[in-house]
């Protein structure tokens, strides 16, 4: 049994289900992220995991132990975690007392604690807000003490919700390399949620995709990015061209699709249906003014229907019997004057195209 395992994990609110039949494994020293859009249940699935909450149905247990909720069990085992929670939670307190908190609560003596808790400030970069008091800090910064407090006392089991949605991409980038730094410095267990699908690829071993409560697909970063087991899974990790098929032929991994009277090659890994979805990210989308002489085994032909600028990169829409969005720099989109109305080609490589079953 893994370090961290649920079972048939049910939770209902107001009669409805928000968490159904959750098998979820997190094995000891793992990083795992669950992902998913807003709303898909997450907090409700940490909540249920830090004992916050009760399980409708279903079991959670910690090291192959079952949770109980009776008292002295359930302190035993928030003994051994902490939950940082989305937005930041710190004490009225100084940023030294907020994270000196829990190793007080615990009867450490006062030259240990002070050399742990600046060990830590330093590892969190607020040494010179230790005087502080918390509340008057930036909320990525309360996000960092938050953080701070959490890894003090030494947990088994880190849960982090969202641990930097709702800041400034500075503040975020920072809160991510500080995550990164403990997972890498400490034999730590860490469970944590993210809408960003991009953050749960650079900071987990492993993915878990919720949606509407349910746990859809399981697996490595690059089995999710590129393997997605259905289109909600497809929509959520980027892929903007979810267009419907027809396997023809299927050997040699290598299969033929015939989408809306077109034929599109597609490296398949596993065995297919007849009836497919190819998926196709719009950065994998290249797009000229002429057809290219490439080993790329897919050349659309269309009409762009739409462009729109956005920074450094054009998003475009090619009309090829069906709708195909590209992504591309606006520096060759100026140099090829990519408009409306202009025919051009959209060439993918056969690896890029990502076969997933129609239900
Ligand atoms: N306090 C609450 N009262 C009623 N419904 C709630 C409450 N908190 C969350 N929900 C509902 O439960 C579902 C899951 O929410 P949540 O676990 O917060 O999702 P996530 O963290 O993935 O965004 C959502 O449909 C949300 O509207
Ligand atoms: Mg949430």
């Amino acid at each position: 049994m893994a370090f961290i395992q649920t079972v048939n994990l049910g939770y209902k609110r107001e009669g409805r289900d928000i968490l159904k039949n959750v098998n979820l494994a997190v094995e000891k020293g793992e990083t795992h992220a669950l992902i998913g859009p807003t709303g898909a249940g997450k907090t409700t699935f940490l909540r249920l995991i830090d004992m916050l909450d009760m399980p409708g149905t279903g079991k959670i247990f910690i090291n192959g132990v079952a949770v109980s909720h009776s008292e002295k069990s359930r302190l035993e085992i928030r003994r051994r975690m902490a939950f940082v929670l989305q937005k930041p939670v710190v004490f009225n307190l100084s940023v030294y007392d907020n994270v000196a908190y829990g190793l007080k609560w615990r009867g450490l003596k006062k030259h240990v604690i002070r050399e742990k808790v600046n060990d830590i400030l330093e590892t969190v970069e607020l040494v010179k807000y230790s005087k502080r008091n918390a509340r008057t800090l930036s909320g990525g910064e309360m996000q960092r003490v938050a953080i701070a407090r959490a890894i003090a006392t030494g947990p088994e089991i880190l849960l982090l919700d969202e641990p930097s949605a709702n800041l400034d991409p500075v503040s975020a980038a920072k809160i991510e390399d500080l995550i990164s730094g403990i997972i890498k410095q400490n034999a730590i267990t860490v469970l944590m949620s993210t809408h960003d699908m991009e953050q749960g690829q650079r900071l987990a071993d492993r993915i878990s995709v919720l949606i509407d409560g349910e746990i859809v697909q399981t697996g490595n970063a690059r089995e999710v990015f590129t393997s997605p087991k259905n289109r909600e899974v497809a929509e959520f990790v980027g892929m903007e061209n979810i267009i419907d098929g027809e396997v023809i032929s299927n050997e040699g991994n290598m299969a033929a699709i015939s989408v809306y009277g077109k034929t599109i090659e597609a490296i398949t890994e596993h065995g297919v249906d007849e009836k497919v979805s190819v998926c196709i990210r719009p950065e994998d989308v290249t797009v000229s003014l002429a057809r290219l002489s490439s080993s790329a085994r897919n050349v659309l032909e269309g009409t762009i229907i739409w462009t729109a600028y956005s920074g450094p990169l054009c998003r475009l829409e090619i009309d090829c019997g069906f709708p195909l969005v590209s992504l591309v720099t606006r520096r060759s989109a100026e140099e090829m004057d990519l408009k409306k109305g202009l025919k051009v080609f959209g060439t993918v490589k056969a690896v890029s195209i990502h076969v997933i079953a129609r239900h």
